[in-house]
């Protein structure tokens, strides 16, 4: 049993910097032929020298591997026409975060203003630059994600050209969405496909699952499962995979982040197979919706995934992968 996937895309990755970025770009790079990075570093991406920088420092890190790094900048409203228009061709995307809501987010948006965002907002959708969206309030953490469908609402509605992405969805509500206006997107990652509130502290809390936005119920699940499955047109593959030292996971205070990148098109091969999805719906999620919704030519590549059980490291450097040490179904024969 062997499945052949072309040119998989992740469109959610943190790749991070320095030691950290050198352990982890080269395990998504081998497998995968592109994805979108988030800019979320100390200081965060927002200038064109640094987005120039930060995509040499990740071919460094990536060595030989045919692999794009679809860039991305921090969102700012300060932004203006001309400086979009002079950095456009150097990104893919801009990701916004409510300020303060995850990881490196401190410098994010607080209150969403129409007007305070318009300028910056009707440049990105006249120059044709898609906007990613960690969509979470600062309300009751298991109801965040379902309270800021309004205001994906309302950006979509003042903003009908714009393409949003709602990233890392975990909701049904959020499910609901993609359906009510035609600009509106999401990524799922693979965590969230898998596991509920439950597996992360229903018993013994479990660090490595802990993670922004929280795993949410069952029924939360089955319905990003039920639009994964079918390759929803709308939906694509995003890891959200987010590497942290295991002392930032073991410890008080524990980081938010699952990190996904090694195993993810093995575990995905296992998820698909296990609900009866065939490998088109499979190859359409992790790669063709995400090629037509960005308008993006990712590189070629063709991974072939065998059905041969192998065991997943306890740590890639410092960082502890979901899945540690125990065995998944799937493994990577090769890559072409
Ligand atoms: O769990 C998360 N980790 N969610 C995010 O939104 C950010 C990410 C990170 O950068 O660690
Ligand atoms: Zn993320």
């Amino acid at each position: 049993m062997h499945i052949e996937l072309d040119s998989p895309l992740d469109m959610h990755l943190h790749l991070r910097d320095g030691e950290m970025l050198a352990t982890v770009a080269p395990l998504t790079s081998h497998s995968f032929s592109g994805a979108i990075i988030m800019p979320n570093l100390v200081p965060p991406v927002t200038t064109r020298e640094e987005v120039l920088a930060y995509k040499e420092r990740i071919r460094t890190a990536i060595g030989e591997d045919r692999f794009e790094p679809y860039m991305t900048l921090f969102f700012k409203p300060t932004y203006t026409r001309e400086f979009l228009e002079s950095v456009a061709d150097e990104i893919t995307a801009i990701k916004l975060y409510p300020a303060g809501i995850t990881t490196n987010s401190e410098g994010g948006v607080s209150g969403f203003d129409i007007e305070e965002l318009r300028e910056t907002l009707g440049a990105m959708s006249d120059l044709g630059i898609p906007l990613c969206i960690h969509g979470e309030t600062g309300g009751f953490v298991m109801d965040r994600e379902a309270q800021f469908v309004p205001i994906y609402e309302k950006l979509a509605t003042a903003f009908p050209d714009l393409k949003i992405i709602m990233e890392h969805i975990t909701t049904k509500e959020s499910v609901d969405a993609l359906g009510r206006f035609e600009n509106l997107y999401a990524t799922i990652t693979l965590h969230h496909l898998i596991i509920t509130l439950d597996d992360v502290a229903g018993g013994m809390l479990r660090p490595h699952l802990f993670c922004k936005p929280i795993a949410k119920r069952p029924e939360d699940r089955e319905a990003l499962l039920r639009v994964a499955l079918k390759a929803h047109p709308k939906v694509m593959f995003g890891s959200d995979s987010a590497p942290h030292p295991k002392e930032s996971k073991e410890c008080p205070g524990c980081a938010a982040g699952v990190f996904t990148a090694p195993i993810a098109l093995q575990v995905l091969a296992e998820l698909f197979e296990k609900h009866g999805a065939p490998v088109e719906n499979l190859q359409k999620f992790v790669s063709g919706n995400a090629v037509n919704i960005y308008s993006v030519t990712p590189p070629a590549k063709k991974v072939v995934l065998v059905k041969k059980e192998c065991t997943v490291p306890e740590r890639y450097g410092s960082v502890v992968p979901m899945y540690a040490g125990e065995k998944i179904a799937y493994s990577i024969d090769k890559v072409e």
